[in-house]
Parts: C-alpha cells; sequence; structure tokens
C-alpha cells in the first residue's frame, strides 16, 4: 500500500497546480495506480490507515475533478454535491451500491467501476471458502492450535464431500460463470438462476437453468453472485432459507445485504442449513454480528474476495486509468451509467 509520502513525490508548485486537474483519493492504493495519476495531476490521497468520515471526503471533494473512491465510503448527493467541479466517480470495486449513482447520472457526472480484473480472483475465493466449509478447514486449524490433535481417528472433523454434488449458482455474470467452470472440474453438478437465461453459456459448460425455488430445493452448496439492488436485497431471507436442504452450505462473496443475516443466522443455529462461508456482511466494517463468530458452522472472511496482490494492483490501475480517461475527454472503459454521455 502507498504510504503517505510516495503520493507526494511529485510535488507541484502553487502557480501550477492552479492550473492542474486534481483527483481525490479516498485511500491508499496499490502502486502504480497512484504513480499514473501522479505524473498527471495534483493528487491527494487519505493519509490515514482508515476509512474518511463524510466530512473528510466532503472536503477533499471540494476543489477536485475526479474520485476515487472505495465501496466502504457511501457517496451520497451531499458527497456528490459538494464537488462543484467533479466529472468522474471512479470506484474501486466491482460492486457500486455504495454511490447514488442517479444522482451522479443527473449531474452528469460519470460512475466507473473496476469489472473483470477481480472475477477470477474472486471466483477462487467462492470456491476456498465453499471448499473450507465442506471441509471445516478453520475449524481444524483451530483444534491443531489448541493442540487437541491426538491421532487418526475415524470420525474426526467429517465434514462433506464437494465432488458429486450440485452447487446452485444465483446469478450468472462473469464471476457465477468462472465459480461454474471451477465446479466442474470439481465433478459437480451446475444449476444457475439469473434474472436472464444464458442459452450460449448453458450450451458451453452444461449449466442447467431453474427457478429459484428449485435451485435452492435442490443444490448441495447455494452461491451468491448478484449485484445488490432493490431486487437482490434480502433475496435469501427466512423462506429462501427453508426451502434449501438442512445438509446444504450457503457461500456468499457479493454483498451482506443480498442475504437476511439474521434469518441466516437463526438457521445455522439451529442448523437448519449445514453451514455457511461469508466473505459479506450486514455490519461491514466495523459491527459484524458477533453472533456470527459463535458458530463453528460458519466459515468468515473479511470481504476479501478480489484480495490478490496480482489483481488489486490491476484493479488500482483501472481505476486511474478511468480518471485519466474522463479528465482527457475519452470515453473510459467501464462506465456504469453511459446514458451521462447520452449513450
Ligand atoms: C468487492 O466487493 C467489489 O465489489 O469489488
Ligand atoms: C464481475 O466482474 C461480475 O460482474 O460478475
Amino acid at each position: 500500500m502507498g504510504k503517505p509520502e510516495e503520493t507526494q513525490l511529485f510535488k507541484p508548485s502553487f502557480a501550477f497546480c492552479c492550473f492542474m486537474k486534481q483527483v481525490f483519493v479516498t485511500r491508499a492504493l496499490p502502486q502504480p495506480g497512484i504513480k499514473m495519476l501522479n505524473i498527471r495531476y495534483k493528487v491527494e490521497v487519505n493519509p490515514y490507515d482508515r476509512v474518511l468520515t463524510k466530512e473528510e471526503i466532503i472536503s477533499g471533494v471540494k476543489d477536485a475533478d475526479a474520485l476515487v473512491c472505495l465501496l466502504t465510503d457511501t457517496i451520497d448527493k451531499e458527497i456528490i454535491d459538494s464537488g462543484s467541479n467533479l466529472k468522474i466517480i471512479s470506484n474501486y470495486a466491482v460492486g457500486y451500491n455504495n454511490i447514488d449513482v442517479n444522482y451522479a447520472t443527473l449531474k452528469g457526472i460519470i460512475v466507473t467501476n473496476t469489472p473483470g480484473v477481480l472475477s477470477e480472483t474472486t471466483a477462487d475465493l467462492a470456491f476456498t471458502l465453499l471448499c473450507a466449509t465442506a471441509r471445516r478447514i478453520p475449524e481444524g486449524d483451530k483444534f491443531m492450535r489448541e493442540g487437541k490433535f491426538s491421532g487418526w481417528a475415524p470420525e474426526l472433523m467429517l465434514g462433506t464431500d464437494i465432488h458429486g454434488k450440485t452447487l446452485g449458482l444465483i446469478g450468472l455474470g462473469r464471476i457465477g460463470m468462472l465459480v461454474a467452470k471451477r465446479a466442474l472440474g470439481f465433478d459437480m453438478r451446475v444449476l444457475y438462476h439469473s434474472s436472464s437465461r444464458k442459452p450460449e453459456v448453458e450450451q458451453e459448460l452444461g449449466v442447467r437453468y431453474v427457478e429459484l425455488d428449485d435451485l435452492l430445493k435442490n443444490s448441495d452448496f447455494v452461491t451468491l453472485h448478484v449485484p445488490l439492488t432493490s431486487a437482490t436485497k434480502g433475496l435469501i431471507g427466512k423462506k429462501a432459507l427453508a426451502l434449501m436442504k438442512s445438509t446444504a452450505i450457503l457461500i456468499n462473496t457479493s454483498r451482506g445485504e443480498v442475504v437476511n443475516e439474521p434469518a441466516l443466522i437463526e438457521a445455522l443455529k439451529e442448523k437448519k442449513i449445514r453451514g455457511a462461508g461469508l466473505d459479506v456482511f450486514w455490519g461491514e466494517p466495523t459491527n459484524v454480528n458477533p453472533e456470527l463468530f459463535k458458530l463453528d458452522n460458519a466459515v468468515l472472511a473479511p470481504h476479501m474476495g478480489s484480495a490478490s496482490l496480482e489483481t488489486r494492483s490491476k484493479m488500482a490501475e483501472m481505476a486511474a486509468s478511468a480518471v485519466i480517461d474522463v479528465l482527457v475527454g475519452k470515453r473510459p472503459n467501464h462506465i456504469v451509467n453511459p446514458e451521462v454521455l447520452g449513450a
């Protein structure tokens, strides 16, 4: 991660900087994303290793031509209004539910995200969580460290098989599709449900489209790969959980709010499903429900789907490229609100 001083390698003189475009970055990002911006613009980067407050973002955005932000920043009307020169909001994430995109569009501000580069990495994590939950890896690790291992035993740490089982994908976008490929490599049967059918993917991978209820009833593993929208909020609630097999495992690497978390906690406590592997939470980042920590049948990860060195660097370059494109008057590659350009 770039330290604050690294971002100031290039110090423009005051007279020069008045003509320079300004970029505000809400958190130090991996190089070379910051370098790409630093050689062209006056860049201000959050000097702290924490999420900025709303007031801090407002003050940073005030004179900025571009804002680079994270999924942990809520970019609302007030923040957007505070940026009178703002031309682009470049989100360092594929999901952009943290931004009031409609309002940005209304104000003629381009919003971009970082899809594609993180899909394989996030699919790796989703599948890793699936394996870790099925085979109780964190429990086993804890058991070892606590010195409880006294030898191989017929019934020690029995998990559930992955191969030969049925995976139900909710959402078949880039990430969903890549999770399907991993599942096929494990000899799983793959069902999917999504807002639109994908006949070419069905053909290519041999995955089968089913209605949501059928997916829930028939899958041994259910994994979520939808964006958070008003249509997907709370998609997996009490009713959906009740349809799932008592032996099923739920994997969520999308957004916490796609699942009704209290309903999930209850289902896990009462063993209505076997387990859950979760990378995202309602109370992120600081108020994750402590009830989850008590559950042996939940495997928890700190929102690290895209967290590989390679991918986070690529995301930083992509977020920086979007800023540069917009500030030189080019159309950026991954625009979330193309209607802002009249397209
Ligand atoms: C991560 O959750 C992302 O949206 O990039
Ligand atoms: C990720 O790139 C997705 O939208 O699936």
